[in-house]
């Protein structure tokens, strides 16, 4: 298989992390897949400092990771909802990774009532366009469906040819 992918994602309460896997299995029907989770240094373990955090699209630590994304055919970025927002680590991620001029990304979001995720989609679309990208796909999978595969895979489904 020719085709790389990897699927970067950050997940604090494991829904985000249960569907970047059935996204890696899905996925690698075609091609190969790495999957970095990112890790916060510096997150709280606070709702409401959480929250404040990702509404000011404030920056987190994040441990070393893989910035350099040019060896990739398809690059996958998924995040949790915070306060119609993408999570520190993630906004940290989007301000460092490089190497995706011209490439069609994939976005991916949980979520729990829906308030703010087309905000959270379009604020990671527009920096990731800031860097070059060139195409987008997004989906979304409400917290109360992570456990159903069927379902996520048929969301999957709706952006497909992936
Ligand atoms: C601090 C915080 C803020 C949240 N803000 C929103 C929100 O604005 N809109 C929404 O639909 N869900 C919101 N949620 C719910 C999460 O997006 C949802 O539970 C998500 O699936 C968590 O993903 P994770 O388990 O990968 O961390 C929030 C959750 C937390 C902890």
């Amino acid at each position: 298989m020719d085709i790389k992918s990897i699927i970067i994602y950050y997940s604090y309460s494991g829904n985000t992390h249960k569907v970047a896997n059935i996204l890696a299995e899905d996925l690698r029907r075609s091609s190969q897949v790495d999957i970095l989770r990112l890790q916060a240094l510096d997150e709280s373990d606070s709702f409401f400092a959480q929250a404040l955090r990702a509404l000011k699209h404030s920056r987190g630590k994040i441990k070393e990771a893989k910035l350099d994304l040019s060896g990739y055919d398809r690059i996958c970025l998924g995040t949790p909802v915070w306060a119609f927002a993408p999570v520190p680590a993630v906004n940290t991620y989007l301000d460092q990774c490089s190497g995706i001029e011209g490439k069609d990304v994939i976005i991916f979001t949980t979520y729990g009532s829906g308030t703010g995720n087309t905000r959270c989609l379009n604020y990671m679309q527009r920096a990731l366009s800031q860097k070059g990208a060139k195409g987008f796909r997004r989906f979304s999978i409400q917290q109360f469906r992570v456990k159903d595969k069927d379902f996520i895979l048929s969301e999957i489904q709706q952006i497909a040819p992936l």
